[in-house]
């Protein structure tokens, strides 16, 4: 068994482990990596990019925004279109002056990896059987394997970054646990293409075909998205058929400016929101997706995982820095009123936004549900007052200081 000391074990190298891991080494606080897979494969996951001030913000104080600043496109509105009516959020109006920043995950996760390798920060990749131990004594400690050798990390606390299906929120004894759930009865799929965006900004798309997002990740690569059935496959979905149905489930306008070409990915992703309470057990902290997951319509999953590493880095930083360890019973409160937001935001541009006819919601028909969506969503749009409320959120609500 090998030995090893950190003040903060970081369990997974997704961007959530990745940015507090470089924020806590700026500030001189020491910690140790460990992530199930291989740094390739983190980044050949396709994920969202639509990323808020406040990560932003966050990026730049870790030292790692160069590349964001310079390829990253500052977005000052979106459009909603139901049918062929586009109604455009201009987010920098409606918000005296904010924007979102157009730049993909796997972008910034590869400009954190690379950081962390040039600053030789220690990252253990592939490291199996991690297991957290003694989480609630005066000093806790991570095991695990790493190329056929066993180790122990000994340190102060415990970062738990390890997504939805890592293991850290299971260290959360059941009793003390309380999770919330919604699985929607759709899928998204996915496609990802070297060919120009359709619009310079975002379009959600609701029709009665179902629900479609054209977004993007740079002037020539275009990410675009359709509701489907929670039974389809991906092989059900050849390149020809996603873009005959994209094309049907975009605004008219739209249609016409379309270009196609070969798919580079293709995927389907359940919709789920998830919420665990609460995020803190002794010297483990939950962060990311490790502790909540939203239905990606409101783009907040990684803006709500980079909210949960502010909290947490201020925290940390006035453990260390000021020597006030009172300070971290503070996390869960902070990091779950922020979370919560972010997650009924998601839940309701999901329900307003996608198809539900055929679908028993809730104690509604499908169609019952659907209607009173459609008067929602359309009640919000023909007003200023109701357009800020989506932009003000969408744009992302301000972080919570600590007490
Ligand atoms: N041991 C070590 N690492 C693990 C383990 C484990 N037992 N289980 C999972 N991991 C790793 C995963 O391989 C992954 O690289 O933890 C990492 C978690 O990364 P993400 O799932 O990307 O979660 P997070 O960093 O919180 O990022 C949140 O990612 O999933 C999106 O929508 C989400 O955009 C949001 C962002
Ligand atoms: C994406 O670019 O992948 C994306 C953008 C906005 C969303 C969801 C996904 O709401």
């Amino acid at each position: 068994m090998k030995h090893l000391e950190t003040q903060v074990a970081i369990i997974g190298a997704g961007p959530s482990g990745l940015l507090l891991g470089q924020l806590l080494a700026r500030q001189g606080i020491s910690n140790i990596i460990l992530e199930r897979v291989t740094g390739d494969y983190v980044l050949g996951r396709v994920r969202a990019g639509i990323l808020e001030q406040g990560f932003v913000d966050l990026v730049r104080e870790a030292g790692v925004a160069d590349r964001m600043d310079e390829e990253g496109a500052s977005h000052e509105g979106f459009n909603i279109s139901i049918d062929d009516r586009s109604v455009r959020i201009d987010l920098k109006k409606l918000t005296g002056g904010d924007v979102v920043v157009c730049y993909g995950q796997t972008e910034i996760t590869k400009d954190l990896m690379e950081s962390r390798a040039a600053l030789e920060l220690v990252t253990f990749y592939e490291a199996s059987d991690v297991d957290l131990q003694d989480v609630t004594a005066a000093s806790p400690s991570v095991t695990f394997v790493h190329e056929g050798e066993d180790y122990e990390l000994k340190c102060d606390y415990i970062a738990g970054c390890d997504g939805f299906h890592g293991i850290s929120r299971q260290t959360i004894p059941e009793q003390l646990r309380v999770e919330h759930e919604r699985v929607y009865p759709f899928g998204w799929l996915g496609l990802l293409s070297d060919t120009p965006p359709v619009s310079h900004e975002l379009i959600y798309s609701k029709t009665s075909r179902g629900f479609a997002l054209a977004s993007q990740r740079s002037a020539t690569r275009s990410r675009y998205y359709i509701q489907v059935p929670l039974s389809d496959q991906v092989e059900d979905w050849s390149d020809e058929r996603f873009w005959e149905e994209f094309k049907k489930r975009l605004p008219k306008r739209a249609a016409e400016k379309l270009v196609t070409g070969p798919s580079i990915e293709k995927s389907i992703a359940p919709l789920r929101s998830f919420i665990c309470e609460p995020m803190q057990y002794g010297k483990l902290f939950l962060v990311g997706d490790a502790a909540h997951i939203v239905p990606p319509t409101g783009a907040k999953g990684l803006n709500l995982a980079a909210s949960d590493v502010s909290t947490l880095y201020k925290i940390l930083r006035r453990v260390y820095l000021e020597d006030d360890k009172e300070c971290i019973t503070q996390y869960s409160e902070i990091a779950l009123r922020r979370v919560w937001h972010g997650e009924r935001f998601s839940w309701w541009m999901t329900n307003m936004l996608h198809n539900f006819d055929d679908m028993e919601s809730l104690d509604l028909k499908g169609q019952t549900f659907e209607r009173f969506m459609d008067s929602e969503l359309s009640y919000y749009l023909a007003s200023e007052a109701g357009q800020k409320v989506i932009a003000e959120q969408y744009v992302g609500l301000p972080y919570e200081d600590l007490a």
